[in-house]
């Protein structure tokens, strides 16, 4: 059965009275014509054209799509979601902004996060000025403490934020832990899927459907390997889309990305490729770090990275900035102490990290 969800409970006045700014493209659709309303440059952009190619090929005078219409077509297929489902961010940390802008009233409404998670989240409500109440994981399987989180939901909670897979520890979180929150949460839940497409599971994108407070992150930023563009997608009901749009800056994918975005995403035979390769890397990484004395666990990983557990990881982190190899130490992160991790690179990229820790004393 479908969830009850009224978002005007949660939305904050002023976005829900808000007029949003209305740009000039958004009042003219048609791509034809003499564009004389935007205060544009008309004459082009004072860049050379690659040779063999005529005036203008590399013009970016215009304003791009507001929408990013045709982008969104492209993902709408992909995903097989209408495009009334789908918010493009300037990266998803875009998203996880306007989440915090539109739904937590500064000083008043709180988030829940569970540690150890992305960071973005805790700085986003803090630039936001919103409190973050932290429920950690379970230490070791890093699930998700549903009873902590059940009893820190108050009146004032407006976002539960989980990452599946997760980042830092690389594990999925159990769907129905996830759904267990859903249910008896009348705030908005966001899964981070930021690692997806490196997980032996599906994206939760057909609950969507059955929870309309559910709201879906996923980016072009890791499979996709467009961190350099910054496109970051949510997917979530429209009423929930459309509170975005109101929200974002009116520009806020550019047009040399959303050119480049439609272009990759034509080739999702090679992203699939690379995923088999990493995956295939990500287990043969583990096998050979497991060898060494001075690594303790490696945690199981569903993402393009592993969670290192070992003796001494301020060292072994110093020693392999010496070698030019950096990794990230997450050794003072909460129930990740002790741990560094380490990003899946390519063959020869993983091969040299093995061999430099063959060396390690
Ligand atoms: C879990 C998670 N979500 C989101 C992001 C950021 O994604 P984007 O590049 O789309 O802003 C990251 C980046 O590391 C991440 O680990």
């Amino acid at each position: 059965m479908k969830k009850e969800f009224d978002i005007d409970t949660i939305l904050r006045h002023n976005i829900k009275n808000l007029t949003p700014y209305s740009s000039a493209r958004d009042e003219y659709k048609g791509k034809e014509g003499i564009f004389l309303d935007a205060n544009e440059n008309s004459y082009g952009s004072p860049l050379p054209s690659p040779a063999g190619e005529g005036p203008g090929v590399r013009s970016y005078n215009r304003y791009p799509d507001p929408l990013q219409l045709e982008l969104k077509e492209k993902i709408s297929k992909i995903k097989g979601l209408p495009i009334e489902n789908i918010f493009l961010g300037n990266g998803s940390d875009e998203a996880i902004d306007i989440l915090f802008r539109a739904f937590c009233r500064p000083a008043i409404d709180n988030a829940i996060i569970c540690p150890p998670t992305y960071g973005m989240y805790e700085v986003s409500a803090n630039i936001n000025d919103v409190e973050v109440r932290k429920v950690n994981l379970l230490p070791e399987t890093f699930q998700l403490d549903t009873t902590g989180i059940l009893k820190t939901i108050n009146q004032n909670t407006r976002l539960f934020f989980v990452c599946c897979p997760n980042n830092p520890t690389g594990n999925g979180v159990k769907w129905a832990d996830i759904k267990t929150v859903l249910e008896n949460f009348n705030g908005i839940v966001v899964v981070d899927e930021a690692y997806i497409n490196f997980a032996g599971y599906r994206s939760l994108i057909p609950e969507l459907l059955n929870y309309p407070n559910l709201v879906i992150l996923q980016t072009l930023s890791k499979a996709w390997g467009m961190a350099g563009l910054r496109v970051g997608m949510a997917f979530a009901s429209q009423q929930i889309i459309d509170v975005f749009n109101k929200v974002k800056p009116p520009y806020n994918i550019n047009s040399v990305s959303q050119q480049i975005a439609l272009e990759a995403l034509e080739n999702i035979a090679q992203v699939n490729d690379w995923i088999k390769t990493i995956v295939s890397e990500r287990g043969k990484l583990a096998a050979a770090l497991e060898k060494f004395s001075f690594v303790k666990k490696i945690y199981p990983s569903e993402a393009n990275f592993l969670l290192v557990k070992t003796e001494d990881p301020n060292k072994l982190y110093n020693y392999l900035v010496d070698a030019q190899i950096v990794v990230r130490n997450r050794s003072t992160v909460a129930l990740c102490e002790g741990c560094l991790r380490m990003t899946i690179g390519t063959e020869k990229e993983n091969q040299r990290l093995l061999d430099v820790l063959s060396s390690y004393k």
